[in-house]
């Protein structure tokens, strides 16, 4: 714990099975350069999303006891798979932030005709949480869901702007296209590095909805009122990455992402959780 009252320079802990949750990394990272960072990457036991919700959670509780035995003061949930098994806001005394709640709200603010489309992995559709969510929020709202399993697969391997992933892209989109709908929640954190091939289905006019867009409002207005302390007098902020399979893959991945994000130092480290 930090000495100055006003400050707390222990790291955010986020996690993730694999890449996905780097892009909610960067988003923190953009958003809170100060802040120091510690990322989980599960990368043993990627993929969740076809993993059943008692399994999920197993997985999602021991991530999070791993990042307390890291002294984290917050934990961040950067996987939609995990946010649906994981309900609650404390845990072990640390803040947990789910992508689930600052998604759907982000979702019912963008969309003007209240037709919003909701793609993530299949255990994050077969939960239903966005659906519960942007329908408690707007009832009116006619929510479209599509698992798109290929996906992650696709980002892991980093063809982000390939003809094969436009394909299948528009394979799985293709009618949800047809239902006109002007919003589209990411509700996987691999999606957003889908980007393009996903604009290419929809269109330059529709919203997509980024999971670490979303969760960084909502850690910002947390900071503001104070429930986390934000990290001050920081010289140089630091992000350790500790992955429980090493692969040189993911490293030279997200040093893609992150280095015209990141300053500081980032640290690789092959770690067991279990
Ligand atoms: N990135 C994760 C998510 O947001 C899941 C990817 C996976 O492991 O299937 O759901």
């Amino acid at each position: 714990m930090s000495l100055d009252n006003r400050a707390d320079n222990r790291p955010i802990g986020v996690f993730d099975s694999g890449i996905g949750g780097i892009t909610v990394l960067r988003e923190l990272v953009k958003a809170f350069p100060n802040e120091n960072y510690i990322y989980l990457g599960d990368t043993a036991r990627l993929p969740y999303g076809s993993k059943s919700p008692e399994t999920v959670r197993k997985y999602s509780v021991q991530n999070m006891k791993y990042l307390v035995s890291r002294d984290v003061k917050a934990i961040v949930v950067a996987c939609n798979t995990a946010s649906t098994q994981v309900t609650e806001s404390m845990f072990e005394g640390r803040p947990v932030y789910n992508v689930i709640t600052p998604g759907a709200d982000l979702a019912v603010k963008k969309t003007e005709n209240k037709r919003i489309a909701v793609l993530g992995t299949r255990a994050t559709i077969r939960a239903g949480s966005y659906t519960k969510k942007i329908k408690e929020l707007m009832p009116e709202a006619q929510v479209f869901a599509q698992a798109c399993p290929l996906f992650v697969p696709l980002a892991e391997e980093a063809w982000y702007e390939d003809p094969v992933t436009n394909i299948i892209a528009f394979r799985y989109l293709q009618n949800l296209k047809k239902a006109e709908v002007d919003t589209v929640v990411l509700g996987c954190t691999h999606y957003p590095l889908l980007k393009a091939s996903i604009r290419k289905v929809f269109g330059n006019y529709v919203h997509l909805i980024d999971s670490g867009e979303a969760i960084s409002q909502e850690l910002a207005a947390d900071f503001d009122r104070d429930h986390v302390k934000m990290a001050t007098n920081v010289d140089k902020s630091y992000l350790v990455v500790a992955l429980t399979d090493h692969s040189e893959q993911f490293e030279n991945l997200s040093n893609e992402l992150l280095c015209t994000v990141m300053t500081g130092q980032i640290d690789f480290e092959t770690v067991s959780v279990i």
